[in-house]
């Protein structure tokens, strides 16, 4: 007889071991969603997020794979189609630092492999995945306030997820009606490690509308709503205090 938690059905979220990702995979199975937790080399808080997870009651699995090289998102698809996930989100990224004269050949490739071939990957996996299931299939990417504007100290890391952002709604027509596919874009919301507190306040002060930064309950939110409300695809929330609408001043900060 199978139990509460093996009737339940599975969501991926990339990147989840720490940070935002474990945010939202935390609120995910409080709202009923067992957990794959994808991690690159945060193998010990994967697998205590997991535990965690388990305690609500939930299943959690942990499965390791980098998204940024060859054949890293096809490893992780084949492992999570054991118990296949009605939802993923798409967080994992890499906030490399470079710039119009420095990026190369290579943190190129690899920033498009983890933010926009991952993404074309998990959307076809999710397509096959929902054919026959009981729960409607669903992508969420995790984009980013910047990718309506241009960042020129991330220059790979900001082209990538604005093509990823122009992936989100080609894929939402793609994978109608079967999958819907929404985006979060997220403006400054949990500081990146390396960023002083002084200039975190003063990006929350000075480079949103709102006067102030984020915090990861208010990207929670905007996925709960993503997830609750089915006639809605194609959408990317700005979550972002009003920063993308900004526009271009954003290149300079
Ligand atoms: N934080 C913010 O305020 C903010 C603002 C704008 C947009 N966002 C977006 O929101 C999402 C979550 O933000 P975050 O700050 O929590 O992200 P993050 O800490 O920069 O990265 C999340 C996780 O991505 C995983 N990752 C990195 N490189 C990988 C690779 N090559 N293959 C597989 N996984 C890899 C890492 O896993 P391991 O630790 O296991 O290696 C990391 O813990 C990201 O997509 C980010 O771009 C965040």
């Amino acid at each position: 007889m199978p139990s509460d938690a093996d009737l339940r059905p599975w969501a991926l979220v990339t990147g989840s071991a720490r940070r935002l990702g474990a945010s939202m995979a935390i609120d995910l199975a409080k709202r009923g969603w067992n957990l794959w937790i994808h991690f690159r080399n945060s193998e010990q808080e994967a697998q205590a997020l997991a535990s965690r997870i388990e305690a609500l009651g939930r299943r959690a699995r942990t499965v390791r794979a980098d998204l940024s090289v060859s054949g890293g998102v096809e490893s992780l698809v084949a492992a999570v189609a054991l118990l296949p996930p009605a939802l993923v989100v798409h967080s994992a990224s890499m906030w490399t630092e470079d710039t119009f004269d420095t990026a190369g050949a290579e943190s190129w490739e690899r920033s498009h492999r983890l933010h926009v071939w991952s993404a074309l990957v998990l959307a076809r996996s999710l397509a096959q995945w929902s054919l026959g299931a009981s729960t409607e299939g669903h992508l969420v990417t995790v984009v980013d306030a910047r990718s309506r504007d241009r960042d020129p100290r991330h220059f790979s890391y900001a082209f990538a997820k604005r093509e990823l952002a122009l992936l989100t709604r080609y894929l939402a027509v793609e994978l109608a009606p079967g999958v819907r596919v929404n985006g979060l874009a997220p403006g400054p919301i949990l500081k990146a490690e390396g960023v002083s507190s002084v200039a975190w306040n003063k990006v929350g002060r000075e480079a949103t509308p709102l006067g102030r930064t984020g915090k990861p309950g208010d990207l929670i939110r905007a996925l709960r709503y993503l997830v609750d409300n089915r006639f809605v695809t194609g959408q990317i929330l700005a979550i972002d205090g009003g920063r993308h609408l900004l526009g271009d001043l954003f290149g300079s900060i």
